[in-house]
């Protein structure tokens, strides 16, 4: 194991690319503090739905989430299954990754209030470097000067498929298309809001892992780091 330089590594890209599971094994692996910037967006989403935020069509009630956010306690917590998201003193580490949830989340997180709220939260972690973060504008919106930048894409069945079989592995039943038409939708919205749209950064290496495993994901991006850092042995 070599040692690498304290940086921030962005990794951005379509819903379901496997970039949580790739961020994690790469944080372990270089001893990185692993950030999941979606967890945040889900957090808030689950909060909105409770609380009657937002309703079943996604009409948003702007005012009142604006006001719910000066006060929102939402944080990471360690825990020896890693880190886990919480509002105030409740896990909801499983309520946030769940379909409904998911449904909602892109409308929010295309809320100005909301990215400021988040982004804040971010950049705090971010300032003592040695983070992976993922989500869909770390290297264009939060840390535009990460020293290096990932862009993951990946097909869109090979997505749908992955996305399936985690929510099959939890204990759901979902519908296979309701999770495809998901993930394209949720793709359409978060490239297409105005503010922090998701886009490939210019200097961010473009990572499709349609045909790859993990254990592949991390080879090429032990070989990306040894060559950018000029890390030879
Ligand atoms: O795991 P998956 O890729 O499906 O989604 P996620 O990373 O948990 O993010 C959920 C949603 O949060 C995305 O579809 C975006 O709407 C939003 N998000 C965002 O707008 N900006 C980020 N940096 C991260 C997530």
């Amino acid at each position: 194991m070599y040692r690498i330089p304290d940086i921030v590594i962005a990794v951005d890209g379509y819903s379901s690319t496997g970039k949580s599971s790739f961020a994690k094994l790469v944080a372990k692996e270089f001893s990185l503090l692993y950030l999941d910037s979606g967890a945040l967006y889900r957090g808030v989403t689950l909060y909105a739905q409770e609380n009657g935020i937002i309703d079943g069509d996604n009409n948003i009630d702007e005012p009142a989430l604006k006001k719910a956010l000066e006060s929102l306690d939402l944080h990471f917590l360690s825990t020896q299954q890693g880190s886990v998201m919480c509002i105030g003193d409740r896990v909801v580490e499983k309520e946030i990754r769940t379909m409904a949830v998911s449904s909602s989340v892109s409308p929010i997180a295309a809320v100005p209030a909301v990215r400021n709220f988040v982004d804040e939260k971010l950049r705090e972690a971010g300032a003592k470097k040695r983070v992976i973060m993922d989500g869909r504008d770390i290297g264009t919106a939060v840390f535009p000067d990460a020293e290096l930048k990932i862009f993951m894409t990946a097909s869109d069945e090979v997505r749908a498929q992955r996305r399936y079989d985690e929510l099959v592995a939890k204990g759901d039943n979902p519908d296979i298309n309701e999770v495809l038409k998901n993930l394209k939708e949720r793709d359409y919205i978060d490239s297409h809001r105005e503010m922090s749209p998701l886009t490939q950064a210019k200097d961010a290496f473009v990572l499709d892992n349609t045909n790859m495993t993990l254990k592949e994901e991390v080879t090429w991006m032990e070989g990306l780091i040894r060559g950018k850092f000029g890390i030879l042995e």
